[in-house]
């Protein structure tokens, strides 16, 4: 009797013990496209064969506990299997081994799995409890972003962290690619990037993706640090020098978020700090003396203001009076040069008449005549002139013999010497 009764409860406890299914992992995650492992193991009363083994999905409407059992996903009896899964699924079908394989993925394999085993038995049917719930990741990726604050916009030092994510869910497989303005991030391979104190070196825009893989987020989340105006700096434009009566333009750039809305011009001459424009530009159309002094601008947008480094401006003015002197000096030149000229050319135009009088004169000329060209006081250019007048019109004046003998040297020639040859 003591016999029995040990051994009904040792049967028992064996028995009861004995029916089991454990999963592994109780919850999935994976890219659609890819295929899943259902890692699995189970056990039943020794005594017992197994008939049946089948993996099933409860349908959307049904119970999700796996007392409905939906589809087959896997069925011993191949035909039970359903045409969606058919040809996607490896059953290990190995002793209490009911790990699963499935092949691609999708979205509508959202759901949780079950496993169940039957044996000869009439009560000898389980379920694995629990089941394993199946999430697909539905790409491409997303960049979000979370911050302690609850409402309003990131600021220099917020905490911040970023995290690439795909539809339902993001599957724990790495390593992850992070990517500012398309430029990677080498540092980061986590599915989250966390920047502890933001700063405005981290404004822009962010993508992410898998290593080595095309899958990349199709958007891109632009991190909007708000900060007030940094790098202050007047850049001038110019026609050219900055020289009186030149045009010329101050411009007050600065790196904002959001943009300045305020701008404010301060000229200091003298001591004196004057504001002289709220615009970003400050513009002289004609630049004189009285534009000389120091000049800085201040940028304000939401978050602050920033005061630019100061910049000196000195107008050039060009020297009036050197000018006028290099003309004038210019212009005098110019003068005396045209005047050498003019001489030169009345030279060269009186020179060939020497020739004829003073070949012509020394075989023939009479006394009378020499003592007529020794009386003159004037060159020799103006004796021959004088020559002529002597022979031939003798009622002229020597300007105007100067041009006769010019323009009728020939004829006059002849004249000459028809009446040296007379006197001879
Ligand atoms: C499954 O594969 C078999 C052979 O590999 C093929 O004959 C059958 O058409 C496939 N079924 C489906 C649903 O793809
Ligand atoms: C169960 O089967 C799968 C697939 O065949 C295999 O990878 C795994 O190692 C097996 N598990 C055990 C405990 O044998
Ligand atoms: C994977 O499944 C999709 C439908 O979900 C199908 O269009 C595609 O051809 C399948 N790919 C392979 C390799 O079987
Ligand atoms: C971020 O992307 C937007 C939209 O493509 C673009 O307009 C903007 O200029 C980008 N910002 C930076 C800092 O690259
Ligand atoms: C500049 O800021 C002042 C307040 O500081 C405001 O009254 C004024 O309207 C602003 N000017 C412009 C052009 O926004
Ligand atoms: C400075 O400005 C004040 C007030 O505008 C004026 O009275 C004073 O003459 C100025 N001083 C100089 C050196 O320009």
């Amino acid at each position: 009797m003591f016999f029995i009764s040990i051994f009904l409860q040792l049967s028992l406890s064996a028995a009861l013990a004995s029916w089991s299914v454990s999963y592994k992992p109780r919850s999935i995650c994976v890219f659609e496209r890819s295929s899943v492992d259902f890692t699995c193991s189970f056990d039943y009363p020794s005594f017992q064969t197994l008939k049946t083994t089948k993996w099933f999905k409860p349908n959307k409407h049904q119970k999700q506990d796996g007392t409905q059992q939906g589809i087959f996903v896997h069925h011993s009896e191949a035909a039970e299997i359903d045409q969606l899964y058919k040809n996607r699924t490896v059953f290990a079908n190995q002793d209490k081994n009911c790990s699963l394989q499935l092949y691609n993925v999708s979205k509508s394999d959202i759901g949780k799995y079950f496993f169940r085993l039957e044996t000869n038995y009439y009560r000898g049917k389980y379920t694995g409890p629990g089941g394993i719930y199946l999430n697909v990741a539905v790409l491409p990726f997303r960049v979000t972003v979370t911050t302690q604050k609850v409402y309003g916009h990131i600021h220099e030092g917020d905490s911040v962290t970023l995290r690439c994510s795909t539809e339902n869910c993001t599957p724990e497989q790495g390593p992850f690619a992070w990517f500012k303005n398309h430029l990677l991030l080498p540092q980061a391979t986590e599915n989250e990037l966390q920047i502890s104190s933001v700063s405005h070196n981290d404004f822009g825009n962010y993508s992410c993706g898998l290593k080595n893989s095309s899958m990349t987020s199709a958007d891109e989340l632009l991190l909007d640090v708000r900060y007030s105006p940094k790098n202050v700096e007047i850049t001038i434009l110019t026609s050219g020098k900055i020289e009186q009566g030149n045009s010329l333009t101050l411009i007050c750039k600065s790196n904002a978020n959001p943009a300045v809305t305020n701008y404010t011009w301060f000229k200091i001459r003298d001591g004196n700090i004057s504001s002289i424009g709220f615009d970003c530009e400050f513009s002289i159309k004609a630049a004189s003396q009285k534009d000389d002094g120091q000049y800085f601008c201040t940028a304000k947008n939401d978050m602050g203001s920033q005061n630019s480094t100061i910049i000196a401006l000195k107008v050039e003015v060009p020297d009036r009076h050197f000018l006028l002197t290099a003309t004038a000096l210019l212009f005098f030149v110019i003068v005396v040069l045209l005047v050498l000229f003019g001489l030169n050319i009345r030279r060269k135009q009186i020179t060939p008449k020497k020739q004829p009088t003073e070949q012509t004169p020394a075989v023939t000329v009479t006394e009378e005549i020499y003592e007529n060209l020794r009386k003159s006081p004037e060159s020799e250019e103006s004796h021959t002139n004088l020559i002529y007048a002597d022979l031939n019109l003798p009622s002229l004046t020597s300007d105007s013999l100067f041009y006769r003998s010019h323009s009728n040297s020939q004829e006059d020639d002849a004249v000459v010497y028809s009446l040296l040859s007379n006197k001879e």
